[in-house]
């Protein structure tokens, strides 16, 4: 099959990128390379023996896109392309509704154009916003609480509403919970430009001594130990979660959500103490108030993608901590300290 990988260089769609090319599908990536390297791309390539084809491009510039699917004729895309950091969105909502809600329109236009109507796409758990009963189950009520979550949503009715309009359109959207974890090559992972935002990369980054500590935000939520839980997921886990996802739509017609999570949540001390463990290092760490907009607890029910795509996650915390610590020691300063 030929796939089109939009944002295919950054952290899950160079995974995802792998686990295609092992699986023999023909990938063309496109992406702007605004939050990614091109040395992912040769990592990629290194790993799977094969090379994705690459087009430099924003999957805003209709005319780029029109020229990629003209030649390549791809039967179904991945969309993984947008920007993601909450903090940055409350600041620059335009960019975001821009990006992302600008970009999947355009390439969904482009893809009607050209009688590509299978799509994946790269939601979140977030637009579950606060949930009030765990675990979520994808029909539980929606909402966000910042531009980046909104994007999501919006997405994601503007896709229910394409498909309503042809149901030709096979759609899956699938809200991942929190990704972290690396290739077990310890060649790609992720790559965060700065401090990091999410907690995995931050404790990584403690752990080797590039941070001098982890502040924990908050330790009075009603959760296990005061700090609060997520359903962290292995990244390959995740990867092999989109080719379930196509396979489901190239079987059946229409439009699938599902939840892709282990259906199993950690604290924040929790994960503390499995890196510590794991990477042989101490993570020392201060308790801080909490941070604006977080919740208690968040995880899946991981049920429904079972049943729809026959996925579920294999890898537990363990190895998603041994693979990205082995991509940290590897990568102190990511793709950047490096030639190949
Ligand atoms: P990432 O930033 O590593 O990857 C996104 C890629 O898209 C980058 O390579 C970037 O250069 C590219 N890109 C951004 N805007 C583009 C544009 N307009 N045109 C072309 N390329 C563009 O992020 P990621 O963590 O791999 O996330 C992938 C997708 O999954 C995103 O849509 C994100 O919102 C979603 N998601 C991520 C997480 C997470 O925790 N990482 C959780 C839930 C959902
Ligand atoms: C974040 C995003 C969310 C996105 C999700 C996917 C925010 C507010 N939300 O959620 O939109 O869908 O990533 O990965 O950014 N923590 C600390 N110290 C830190 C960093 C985090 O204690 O330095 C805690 C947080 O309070 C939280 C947990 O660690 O309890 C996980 O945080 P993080 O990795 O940022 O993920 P989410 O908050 O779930």
């Amino acid at each position: 099959m030929k796939i089109l990988v939009t944002g295919g260089a950054g952290f899950i769609g160079s995974h995802t990128v792998v686990e295609l090319l092992q699986a023999s599908a023909e990938v063309i990536i496109v992406d702007n390379l605004s939050n990614s390297s091109p040395q992912a791309l040769q990592r990629v390539a290194e790993i799977s023996g094969k090379a994705p084809q690459f087009v430099k491009a924003d999957v805003r510039d209709r005319a780029a896109l029109q020229e990629i699917f003209k030649e390549h004729q791809p039967e179904a895309v991945v969309h993984f392309a947008g920007l993601k950091a909450v903090g940055e969105s409350v600041e620059q909502p335009l960019s975001y509704y821009q990006n992302n809600i600008t970009g999947t329109a355009t390439l969904c236009e482009v893809m009607a154009e050209f009688g590509c109507k299978q799509l994946v796409f790269s939601s979140s758990a977030t637009v579950y916003g606060d949930p009030e009963i765990l675990p979520i189950t994808e029909n539980a009520p929606t909402g966000a609480t910042n531009p980046y979550g909104r994007t999501k949503l919006f997405i994601e009715e503007m896709l229910r509403d394409l498909h309503v309009s042809d149901p030709e359109w096979r759609i899956a959207l699938l809200r991942y919970f929190n990704p972290i974890g690396a290739h077990s090559s310890g060649r790609i992972g992720e790559d965060p430009a700065g401090i990091p935002n999410n907690l995995f990369p931050f404790i990584s980054q403690v752990a080797i001594g590039k941070l001098p500590h982890l502040s924990v935000f908050g330790n009075d939520y009603a959760t296990v130990d005061g700090t609060g839980v997520r359903d962290y997921i292995h990244v390959v886990d995740l990867a092999i979660g989109h080719l379930r996802a196509l396979e489901r739509l190239a079987k059946a017609p229409g439009l699938v959500t599902c939840n892709l999570g282990t259906g199993r949540g950690y604290s924040v001390l929790e994960m503390v103490a499995a890196f510590s463990r794991i990477s042989g290092c101490e993570v020392p760490y201060q308790i801080k108030p909490r941070r604006a907009g977080d919740i208690a607890a968040c995880y899946a029910d991981p049920s429904f993608a079972k049943q729809e795509l026959g996925w579920q996650a294999e890898r537990g915390l363990e190895e998603m901590c041994q693979d990205g610590w082995r991509w940290q020691q590897g990568n102190r300063q990511g793709y950047r300290g490096s030639n190949g």
